[in-house]
């Protein structure tokens, strides 16, 4: 299924067109300001240099503005270029001995650069350094990413991650870092199976697109990915060709789409490495040249957006191409005179391309900066190039950019527009960039109708967790336990490369909580409507006692030393829920979303009492739920969690009894059955006593929601003999009373039945028995 999957992606093939002549590429013009400001400004520090003899342009993927020119000098720039600029320099403070700068990464708010094996971090808002902490081996690289899309937590998360590695060091000894606070504090990461695995490292990354960690290895001229979460952990992605050292760039938008460069080498992946493919050089409809070394190009550098991708080579040469779904092409644009050993290359907007070369000045520190604006729709327009025009003349979603989340049991519908040149018909396409946490059927619903004589065609997207498709292969599918992000991209099948402003559109998909969901307790019966509790006394700084016999404070079931006294947290509470203590119970579970109720949850669930109340327990144990394996309970939980204190029973550690993986033997099938919900009918038995019990709920059922969906409430447990208001041996006497009597009446009575006497005694009798049942039906509960 995984085959048939990348399969599908080996039809895609990058191809680059040459070119003879066309018209001039850009007007080149030079930004020469605020000089004299930086000349007064005066500047300390150790001039940073790149280590490489090419030139990277690093641009924030989500703050176009800002951006790092890597080269000679290094430039950090928040106004895109647009004024001069002194060279970047690190304090002399921070003592990096060699300035010498191997990677850098915007993470966040913050720039991180290696320089000299060393990671350090540069706060771009506040302009302060520092060093990271915890890195104890040199390093010469740095990865991470950025989401762009919302201030989701998710979405913002992923700026958090950042590896630090040394590149090309042997995989098994090698220490890589990994820092989830924005490379301030790095800890040693290792992949499972590192210790096994043959070759040196061409770099550690953080796919956001897949939810995996992917080390590129490579030995003997191939390179591969092994990932780190199941299912893909169990294989490796398909070799390539790995010539020269290559420079490996995540394009931005979380799709997946990785760039492997160096001077006579250029590959492109569309699935976070599991299928790479050399970029081809095509004219017309043919392929020149299957890779770039056989086009005896020379790349000097690269440039990538979420679609597009240019390369300019030492020939002079531009080139310029899209990332489609299916097929990409590159196209040659005309010579010009445009590079030098500092030209670099970047994407200013959609179809904007811009050739940056810095200046030196004579008189002052700053720098100018050359810029050489390239609009490729416009040059593509040019008949010269043979451009086909582009089927499609608009493709529209409100889901662009945007970003959901499903849950489990929950799906998403999308739509779009799309509108075809009259007399083609373009074929839409979507595609998943984790379809192991997703099974999208891809299902694209196309209808099309005529409005204003153009037909226009609308297109509803499904989607859904594959697992409730119920078609999961155990062995494709991610562990549908663990949230995953996803995107998912609607584009053009074969688009045309004319298709510049006919952006795919992409949105991220975060396979997760639903964080607007709550679960509430149903309280219908509350003790103040019955009127056994007084709602005023209960909002009166109401508090009350629990019996040292009653209670735990360490969750382990011993009797405590003192009495409790509990105030009752009416705010948080409210009026507690009544129940009888002698019928057995269940509280009725609700699901919220959005401040609107769902349903009423099916899924198991477990309750603790969170004074550590042990006076009630449950209708089923161990053998009468029918399970096949040892049930946990709050003690073995307790065990385990350590330090995470005593509510720690959840999703992620809930294991059922009922689960034919579970192979733990039923031991104790006598033991009390603690969870609640699910395929039985298990309730809640409360001992003897009246009083308010405080319960946490928490849903362990792994398999209803991602979110750990909690709660907390008050019942109020009456209807109870209160038993030690009586002392023992008043009982006593009038259990012995009342036998006396019996034995009396039943002597006795008979006898006197026929006179008036007895008839009296008679009605007496009737009389007390009638009260009597009223006040014993007060103290058993109205039922
Ligand atoms: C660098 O980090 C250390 C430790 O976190 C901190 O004490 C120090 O103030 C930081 N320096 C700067 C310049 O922010
Ligand atoms: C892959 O991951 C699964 C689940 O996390 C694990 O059980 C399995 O042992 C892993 N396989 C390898 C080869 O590491
Ligand atoms: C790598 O080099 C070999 C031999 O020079 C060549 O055949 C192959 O096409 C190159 N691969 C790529 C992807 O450049
Ligand atoms: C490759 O290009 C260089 C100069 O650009 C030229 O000298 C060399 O002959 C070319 N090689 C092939 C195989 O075309
Ligand atoms: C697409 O969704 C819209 C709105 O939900 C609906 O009216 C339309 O019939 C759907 N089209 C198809 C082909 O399912
Ligand atoms: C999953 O993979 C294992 C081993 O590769 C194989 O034995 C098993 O049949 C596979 N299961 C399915 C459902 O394909
Ligand atoms: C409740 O108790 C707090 C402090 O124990 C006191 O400040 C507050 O006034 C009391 N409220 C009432 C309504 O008695
Ligand atoms: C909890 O389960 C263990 C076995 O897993 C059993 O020994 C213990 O008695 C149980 N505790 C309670 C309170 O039921």
């Amino acid at each position: 299924m995984l085959m048939v999957l990348l399969m599908v992606e080996a039809a895609a093939a990058l191809r680059l067109y040459p070119l003879a002549r066309a018209k001039p590429l850009c007007r080149i013009h030079t930004v020469r300001t605020g000089k004299v400001f930086h000349t007064r400004q005066h500047i300390q520090g150790d001039h940073l240099y790149f280590s490489s003899m090419t030139t990277h342009l690093i641009k924030h993927p989500c703050k176009k503005n800002i951006a790092l020119y890597l080269g000679r000098q290094v430039f950090f720039t928040r106004d895109n270029f647009g004024s001069s600029l002194p060279p970047f320099s690190i304090p002399t403070s921070l003592q990096v001995g060699t300035p010498e700068v191997t990677s850098a990464h915007f993470a966040g708010s913050v720039l991180l650069l290696v320089v000299n094996q060393k990671v350090y971090i540069y706060d771009y808002e506040a302009n302060s350094w520092n060093a990271s902490v915890g890195i104890e081996h040199p390093v010469s690289h740095i990865s991470g990413d950025n989401c762009c899309y919302s201030g989701h937590p998710s979405c913002v998360d992923i700026s958090d991650s950042v590896f630090a590695y040394l590149r090309g060091d042997q995989i098994p000894q090698t220490n890589i870092y990994f820092s989830n606070t924005w490379g301030y504090r790095f800890q040693k990461f290792a992949l499972e199976r590192q210790a096994e695995l043959v070759g040196s490292l061409g770099g550690t990354f953080y796919f956001h697109s897949l939810s995996q960690v992917g080390l590129l290895l490579i030995d003997q001229g191939k390179a591969m990915f092994a990932y780190s979460d199941h299912p893909l952990n169990r294989s490796f992605g398909l070799p390539f060709d790995y010539n020269g050292t290559l420079d490996i760039l995540i394009t931005p938008g979380q799709k997946g789409i990785l760039i492997f460069w160096f001077e006579k080498s250029l590959l492109v992946s569309r699935n976070a490495g599991q299928l790479v493919d050399p970029v081809q050089v095509q004219e017309g409809r043919h392929i020149l040249h299957s890779s770039i070394s056989e086009a005896n190009i020379s790349i000097h550098t690269v440039a990538a957006n979420e679609n597009e991708l240019a390369v300019l080579t030492r020939e002079n040469n531009l080139y310029y191409g899209n990332l489609g779904i299916l097929s990409s092409s590159l196209i040659k644009f005309a010579d010009q005179n445009i590079w030098s050993q500092e030209a670099a290359l970047m994407f200013t907007n959609v179809g904007m391309l811009e050739i940056l070369t810095p200046l030196p000045d004579s008189v002052f520190l700053a720098f100018d900066f050359q810029k050489c604006p390239v609009n490729t729709q416009a040059i593509l327009m040019d008949p010269q190039l043979q451009v086909d025009v582009c089927k499609v003349e608009l493709l529209q979603g409100e889901f662009e950019n945007k970003m959901y989340t499903i849950d489990m049991n929950s799906q998403l519908e999308l739509s779009a527009l799309m509108i075809p040149r009259p007399g083609t018909s373009p074929v839409p396409l979507v595609m998943v960039s984790n379809p192991h946490s997703l099974g999208l059927q891809a299902v694209i619903y196309e209808d099309g109708y005529t409005y204003d004589g153009n037909t226009k065609h609308r297109l509803n997207i499904s989607l859904r967790q594959q697992h409730h498709w119920g078609r999961a292969d155990p062995n494709f599918t991610s562990s549908i336990k663990r949230p995953t992000m996803s995107t998912i991209t609607l584009d053009i099948a074969n688009k045309e490369i004319s298709c510049v402003d006919l952006k795919p559109l992409t949105a991220l998909i975060s396979v997760g909580c639903d964080l607007e969901k709550k679960i509430v307790i149903q309280n219908e019966i509350s003790a103040c409507y019955n009127g056994v509790l007084d709602p005023v006394a209960l909002q009166d700084n109401y508090s009350y006692v629990i019996e040292r016999d009653a209670y735990d404070p360490s969750f382990r079931g011993q009797r405590a030393a003192v009495d409790l006294v509990v105030p009752y947290p009416y705010e948080k509470l409210g009026c507690p829920h009544l129940v009888y203590y002698d019928t057995p119970w269940k509280p009725v579970v609700e699901l919220w979303r959005e401040g609107k109720f769902q349903e009423v949850v099916e899924a198991e669930y477990v309750l603790l009492e969170v004074n550590g109340l042990f006076t009630y327990t449950y209708l089923l144990t161990a053998g009468t739920a029918l399970c096949s394996s040892q049930p946990q309970n709050w003690s073995t939980i307790l065990e385990q969690a350590g330090d995470k204190g005593p509510f720690a029973w959840d999703r992620e550690n809930y294991v059922s009894c009922h689960d034919p993986d579970n192979h733990a033997p039923l031991r104790w099938p006598d033991v009390p059955y603690q969870i609640l919900g699910g395929p039985t009918q298990n309730k809640v038995v409360f001992d003897q006593r009246n009083g308010i019990y405080i319960f946490f709920l928490s849903i362990v059922d792994p398999y209803y929601s991602y979110c750990h969906l909690e709660t907390t409430f008050s019942v109020y447990v009456h209807g109870a003999f209160p038993q030690s208001v009586i002392p023992q041996e008043v009982t006593v006497a009038l259990v012995t009373a009342a036998t006396l009597l019996s034995v009396w009446l039943a002597y006795a009575v008979p006898k006197q039945l026929g006179t008036e006497k007895g008839l009296r005694f008679k009605g007496f009798w009737v009389g007390l028995c009638r009260r009597c049942r009223q006040s014993c039906a007060c103290l058993r509960g109205r039922r």
